[in-house]
C-alpha cells in the first residue's frame, strides 16, 4: 500500500543527507518497524510521508506512493487532502502535541472539520467513537475536559484518536510510547494491535525500544547513517542479525539478567554513599532518614 523508492532528503544547511537513499514498502495490514540509532533518518522519514517535510529548507528525490498516489510531489492542497483521509500521525509527546486551552473531544474531532463536511453533531459522535475505540472511559464526558485533566497514557490515546478518527488506512507512530512508563506503554501497545487486527489499520511503528518492536512488528528495518542497512522479518532478525550494526543494537539490548546486575550496583553504589553521608554528617553510623532515602529511591529504580 505505501512504497518508498529511493528517497533522498538533503536539508540545506547540512552536508551529509538526513535520508540517503531508502526503499521501503509496508503491506496491506502489517506494522512495520523502524528502528536506528539518533539522527539516522527516521523521523525525516515518516515526515516525508506524512508531508510535514519542510520543502523550502531541503532537496529531496524519490517516489513516495500510497496505493499508487505520489506524496512527495503532490501540490500541497491535494496532499491535505489526501493526509487528512488517508494517513494518521502520532507523536512521541502528547502533553506537548496537544493545545492545552482546547477541550480534549474537540481536538480529536479538529481533523473532521478540516477534511469532512460533517456537522458538529456528526463530529462530536465520531470523535466519541474514536474515543471509545483507544478505550478511553466515558468518552462523552472526556469530550469537554482539557488535556491537563488527563494522565499523561489517556493523553496519549486521545491522540491515537485524532489519528484514526478519519479511518486511515495508515498510522506513522514516531517513538509513541517513549514518554510513558512501562505500564502504560504495554497497554498503548496492546491497543496498537487491536487497531491494526480489528480496524485494519497498517502502521509504521518506530522505536528505540527493540523489545517493544519485537513485541508488535512482523517486521522491521534497521537504519544508520540515513541508509536502511537491514530489512525482514522480526524474530528472523533478532535471531540471525546480518549486519554488523544490527548485531551492536540486539546485543545492546538489556536482558532480565543485566538487568538485574546493574540494579545491584545501584544498590550497592547507594548504600555505599548513604553510609559516608551520614557519617560525614555525624561522624556515627548511618541515620534513620539516610536509610530511608535509601529505600525510597530503590523503589523508583526498574
Ligand atoms: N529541519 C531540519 N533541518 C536540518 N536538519 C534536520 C532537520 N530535521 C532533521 N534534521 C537532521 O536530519 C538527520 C536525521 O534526523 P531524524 O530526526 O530523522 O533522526 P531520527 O532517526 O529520528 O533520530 P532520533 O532517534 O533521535 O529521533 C539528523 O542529522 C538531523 O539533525
Ligand atoms: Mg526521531
Amino acid at each position: 500500500m505505501l512504497e518508498i523508492r529511493d528517497l533522498h532528503v538533503q536539508f540545506h544547511n547540512r552536508d551529509r543527507e538526513a535520508v540517503a537513499g531508502i526503499s521501503l514498502t509496508i503491506r496491506d495490514g502489517e506494522i512495520l518497524g523502524l528502528v536506528g540509532e539518533s539522527g539516522s533518518g527516521k523521523t525525516v522519514t515518516a515526515m516525508s510521508i506524512a508531508g510535514l517535510l519542510p520543502r523550502k529548507q531541503c532537496d529531496y528525490q524519490g517516489d513516495i506512493l500510497l496505493d499508487g498516489d505520489d506524496l512527495l510531489h503532490a501540490q500541497r492542497a491535494l496532499l491535505r487532502q489526501m493526509h487528512g483521509k488517508k494517513i494518521g500521525v502520532v507523536f512521541q509527546d502528547p502533553m506537548s502535541a496537544m493545545d492545552p486551552l482546547m477541550k480534549v473531544g474537540e481536538q480529536v474531532a479538529e481533523v473532521l472539520r478540516i477534511h469532512t463536511d460533517m456537522d458538529a453533531a456528526q463530529r462530536r459522535a465520531e470523535a466519541v467513537r474514536a474515543m471509545a475505540l483507544v478505550e478511553l472511559q466515558d468518552p462523552e464526558s472526556l469530550y469537554d475536559k482539557y488535556p491537563h485533566e488527563l494522565s499523561g497514557g489517556m493523553q496519549q490515546r486521545a491522540m491515537i484518536a485524532s489519528a484514526i478518527v478519519i479511518r486511515p488506512s495508515l498510522l506513522l507512530l514516531d517513538e509513541p510510547t517513549t514518554a510513558l512508563d512501562v505500564t502504560i506503554q504495554a497497554q498503548i501497545l496492546e491497543l496498537l494491535k487491536k487497531l491494526n487486527r480489528e480496524e485494519h489499520i497498517s502502521m509504521l511503528f518506530i522505536s528505540h525500544n527493540l523489545n517493544v518492536v519485537r513485541k508488535l512488528c512482523a517486521r522491521v528495518a534497521v537504519m544508520q547513517r540515513g541508509l536502511i542497512v537491514e530489512e525482514g522479518e522480526t524474530e528472523k532478525i533478532f535471531r540471525h542479525p546480518q549486519h554488523p550494526y544490527t548485531k551492536h543494537l540486539i546485543e545492546a539490548i538489556p536482558t532480565r539478567e543485566s538487568a538485574r546486575r546493574v540494579k545491584g550496583e545501584r544498590r550497592a553504589k547507594k548504600a555505599a554513599e548513604a553510609t559516608a553521608a551520614a557519617k560525614a554528617a555525624q561522624g556515627a553510623a548511618p541515620s534513620a532518614s539516610a536509610a530511608s532515602a535509601e529505600t525510597r529511591e530503590e523503589g523508583g529504580i526498574r
